[in-house]
């Protein structure tokens, strides 16, 4: 289970920040409206909103008629109401919340790893397409943040093709891999906070661990003068069956 409350603290705090770090989700944003069918989605949902960075890059291309979005965090609407301001907002967990309504497309970009079940969520999502409706997602794969993991020991479950063929329609699994660089590797932990990404987990970082993190990390993953870390995210565009 997917500690909530201190995912929305940890989003909320980096909400002034978010936007001048949040160097991948910039680039999923874009990557994942490319993907898009060149078409006019009659109604919208996004989910995991946030400060409007996947909002900002689907009003470029996208045609609609209504657009409905959705955050665990109250604040998100600060942000969306300034990008579309006859927009929608449903607060709350995606998880918890119902949909009353049907949609075209539903949308989201590097938030649904933040589900505790996130097939269950995407299933859920996909009951309320529209017939001939699509879910369109961004998330992180396997090797997300590998370096990280190694040093702390951390596992990730991620979406398999194998098993979302099992109950969708899946029209593009698309998996690649992206290496960030940093002046040095406590520049990465900073990173994290100032995205509102925990994943250091529930990982406690005394100095002297931080220590051995700095020196490991960067014997095993420098290049240049700087240090890599690793983005591994999927796009993924699901129908039902
Ligand atoms: C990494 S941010 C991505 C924001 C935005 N989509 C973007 O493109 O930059 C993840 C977002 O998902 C939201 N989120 C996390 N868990 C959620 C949940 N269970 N229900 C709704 N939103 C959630 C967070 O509050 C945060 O706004």
């Amino acid at each position: 289970m997917k500690n909530k409350s201190l995912i929305k603290r940890r989003f909320s705090n980096s909400l002034k920040t978010y936007d001048n770090n949040a160097i991948i989700q910039k680039q999923t944003a874009e990557k994942l409206i490319s993907l898009l069918p060149d078409t006019n989605f009659e109604k919208i949902f996004e989910t995991g909103a946030l400060t409007g960075i996947l909002t900002k890059e689907l009003i470029k291309k996208i045609k609609f008629n209504s657009y409905t979005y959705n955050d665990i965090i109250p604040e998100a609407k600060l942000y969306i109401e300034k990008i579309i301001s006859e927009a929608k907002f449903i607060e709350g967990d995606i998880e918890e919340i119902s949909l009353s309504e049907n949609y075209n497309l539903i949308i989201s970009n590097a938030s649904l790893q933040w589900c505790s079940d996130i097939f269950e969520t995407i299933s859920k999502l996909t009951e309320h397409l529209s017939d001939g409706g699509i879910l369109a997602f961004s998330i992180f794969g396997n090797e997300n943040l590998k370096e990280i993991k190694e040093f702390f020991n951390i596992d990730n479950e991620y979406l398999k093709e194998e098993i979302l063929n099992q109950k969708f329609k899946v029209l593009k699994y698309l998996s690649e891999e992206k290496r960030v660089y940093f002046d040095n590797p406590i520049d990465i932990i900073k990173h994290f906070k100032l995205t509102g990404v925990n994943a250091l987990k529930e990982v406690r970082l005394t100095k002297s661990k931080l220590k051995e993190f700095e020196e490991e990390y960067r014997k095993k993953y420098t290049q240049g003068n700087k240090v890599y870390l690793t983005y591994n995210p999927i796009y993924i565009i699901l129908a039902e069956k």
